[in-house]
């Protein structure tokens, strides 16, 4: 069993395996060079060749225990037949909802648009540098993908006004994300996919009255989901201000936190496993600040089956030196 099953599986507390979110791609040389000459980020997610190489990347250089595939939450809506772009200094732009066209899809469709990211499964959880690591393939949360296919960009803090308005859409739309989500992951499994990670990146936008609908029960259709297919899940809902309740609730394998809740609160009141919460501003200050604040989130978990990981993804701007010292340091821990 790698050591990311022993935490989750076994709930080992002696160990400390460490993966970075967004450890493939944004701040590696190695990745810029190969995304130069690629200027379609869905293409390149695409080619399998690649993006196995990419998602090999972090672990040629690092002491990780885990690959995350290098694909994109929104290979869901692509795979849907909306209009996906990456713009530089924008970030994605998505194509207007078509829900007509968007119903009409079946599975043959979207496997067939998206199966090269399953081919780099493939390729990437047969190679020898995973030898006891983990495979992690991911998915966003259906709350999450929903906002970013009605929203057609990044919300940053507010939603379009009129996000709710059309309910008829929105609960279609849900409906699909989540038939398809459950496809796209049954994919990723059978190609070797060990763990999935479900992101909700917005979980925080919401007001406690909406979680039920919008985050609660999809997000438990699809932990109900992995968990039959006997493979772990960890959730990460960015920024919910309720990380207990959601955990009752859903009943994740292991739980990620974010840089603003307290790790306290969480060691005390959280029994799951639980994944990451350093603020990834620590990596571009030095490496004094960066040992102490490993150091204090380690403590904390001492006695809990912990990973280490951010609090989210890892910054554009970080010296890749620093993450070398950021894993020695949690390997080296007692
Ligand atoms: O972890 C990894 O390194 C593997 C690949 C991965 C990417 N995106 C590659 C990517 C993963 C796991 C994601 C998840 C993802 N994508 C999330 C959830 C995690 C989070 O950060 O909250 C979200 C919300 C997205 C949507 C998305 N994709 C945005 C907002 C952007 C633009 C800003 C950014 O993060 O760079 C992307 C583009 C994207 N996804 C890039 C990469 C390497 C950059 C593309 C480029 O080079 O232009």
């Amino acid at each position: 069993m790698s050591p990311i099953e022993q935490v989750i599986v076994n709930k080992k507390t002696n160990i400390n395996p460490i993966w970075i979110m967004r450890q493939a791609g944004r701040y590696l040389p190695e990745f810029k060079e190969i995304r130069k000459k690629n200027p379609d980020f869905i293409n390149l997610c695409l080619n399998e060749n690649l993006s196995s190489e990419i998602t090999l990347q972090p672990i040629k250089r690092f002491n990780l225990d885990a690959a995350i595939i290098f694909s994109d939450i929104l290979i869901l809506p692509y795979g849907l037949g909306q209009k996906v772009k990456f713009e530089k200094n924008f970030g994605p732009r998505l194509g207007e909802i078509n829900l007509k066209e968007i119903a009409k899809i079946d599975e043959i469709d979207f496997v067939e648009k998206i199966h090269r990211v399953y081919k780099a499964i493939k390729k990437v959880s047969i190679d020898p540098l995973l030898a006891n690591k983990s495979t992690i393939g991911f998915v966003g949360a259906p709350w999450t993908l929903l906002v970013y296919m009605i929203n057609q960009q990044s919300p940053k803090k507010n939603l379009k006004d009129n996000f709710f308005k059309d309910e008829f859409l929105i609960n279609r739309i849900l409906l699909i994300i989540e038939k398809f989500l459950k496809i796209h992951i049954k994919n990723q499994i059978d190609n070797g996919a060990n763990i999935i990670q479900i992101f909700d990146s917005w979980a925080g936008l919401l007001e406690e009255k909406d979680l039920p609908n919008y985050i609660y029960t999809p997000t438990l259709n699809l932990v109900n989901y992995v968990k039959s297919l006997n493979i772990p899940v960890i959730c990460f809902p960015r920024e919910i201000k309720n990380y207990e309740e959601f955990c009752e609730i859903v009943k994740p394998d292991a739980i990620s936190i974010d840089y603003n809740i307290d790790p306290n609160r969480i060691a005390k009141n959280i029994k799951i496993p639980v994944q990451g919460g350093l603020n990834p501003k620590v990596l571009l200050s030095d490496r004094e600040t960066l040992k102490k604040e490993t150091i204090k989130y380690l403590e904390i978990f001492k006695d809990h089956p912990y990973i280490f990981n951010l609090g989210h993804g890892i910054l554009p701007e970080t010296n890749p030196e620093m993450v070398k010292c950021l894993v020695k340091i949690v390997k080296d821990y007692k």
